[in-house]
């Protein structure tokens, strides 16, 4: 199998744990259920998922808790693209090929999908003590839930966020601190819990999880950088989004300070950084490293 069949097959199990975890459609709040559902069917590349699997393939077997965590961790990012995209904040009208889902469900029952998502991820999350047998699965799991809760807060994507808000604000002077600030924070975060979180599970050490939350630092910022690239390079047919939004929202990103080819280059070598934690680990996951690779080359 080739890299791009093994992704797609690999995507499609993501894809069907998530889904799997997702609440039924019924009684008096079925609307902003069905609003939930309509953001994380949508489809996306289930990046945060993947990268927590792979990550756990990387130091050994995870139980079906590593499957709370992929679903969780897609909730938590599903509710921040619906946030981001209403009105208030980048005001989007499509996201990942389809109407946002304020454009759909109207901003009221959107604002509650993503409050609902938030909630779901942390029940989803709190499943994988059921699953617990032994005193270290219970460690790991309480681990785990301490590094979303962490990564997903005000010490993480919502501390990441504010100042991305802030940022867009005329009287603001971004300088280059506070943009890797967002960018560490605002999207790499998410990505260091996804990837931390899969560490954990398998049993990593204290050091190797260090690395990994290293890694996957290098990691978030190359996929914000390649994001704000996109919006200037790419086009909504590709990308199922609209480009231009930073434009559009006075945002002073990467590619606005350096220039595309330095952020070209910034990617590359971020990238290249982090994969070279990965290869120094006794055990290699060729997948994983192919997958970051490749994420300097994505499109969408
Ligand atoms: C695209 O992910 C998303 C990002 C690059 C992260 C941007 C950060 C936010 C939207 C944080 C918002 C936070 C709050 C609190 C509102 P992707 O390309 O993996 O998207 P996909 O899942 O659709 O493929
Ligand atoms: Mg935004």
């Amino acid at each position: 199998m080739n890299f791009k069949e093994e992704l797609e097959k690999k995507t499609g199990e993501a894809e069907e744990i998530v889904k799997r975890y997702l609440p039924g459609m019924e009684g008096y709040q079925r609307r902003v259920l069905e609003a939930m559902d309509y953001a994380v069917s949508a489809g996306g590349k289930r990046l945060r998922p993947l990268l927590m699997r792979e990550t756990a393939a990387l130091f050994g077997e995870t139980g079906d808790s590593l499957f709370c965590f992929m679903a969780a961790i897609e909730f938590i990012h599903t509710y921040s693209l619906i946030h981001d995209d209403l009105p208030a904040l980048d005001n989007d009208d499509y996201r990942r090929g389809r109407k946002t889902a304020h454009v759909v469900y109207g901003e009221d029952i959107a604002v509650i999908a993503g409050d609902g998502l938030l909630n779901y991820a942390y029940e989803t999350a709190l499943r994988a003590f059921d699953k617990a047998v032994t005193i270290a699965d219970y460690k790991r799991t309480e681990c785990a839930m301490k590094i979303l809760g962490q990564k997903a807060g005000v010490y993480g994507m919502v501390g990441g966020q504010c100042a991305d808000l802030l940022a867009e604000k005329p009287e603001t002077e971004v300088t280059e601190e506070m943009l890797l600030f967002i960018h560490k924070n605002k999207t790499a975060a998410l990505i260091q819990a996804a990837m931390t979180i899969g560490a954990v599970l398998a049993g990593a050490d204290e050091k190797a999880v260090e690395r990994i939350g290293q890694c996957a630092e290098n990691i978030g910022v190359a996929f914000q950088i390649q994001d704000d690239i996109l919006d200037v390079t790419g086009s909504l047919e590709v990308l199922g989004k609209p480009v231009g939004s930073d434009e559009k929202n006075h945002k002073l990103t990467y590619v606005a300070m350096h220039g595309l080819e330095e952020s070209k280059r910034q990617v590359e070598t971020l990238s290249g950084e982090a994969v070279g934690i990965l290869r120094a680990f006794p055990h290699r996951n060729a997948f994983l490293e192919t997958l970051v690779e490749q994420l300097i080359y994505r499109e969408k």
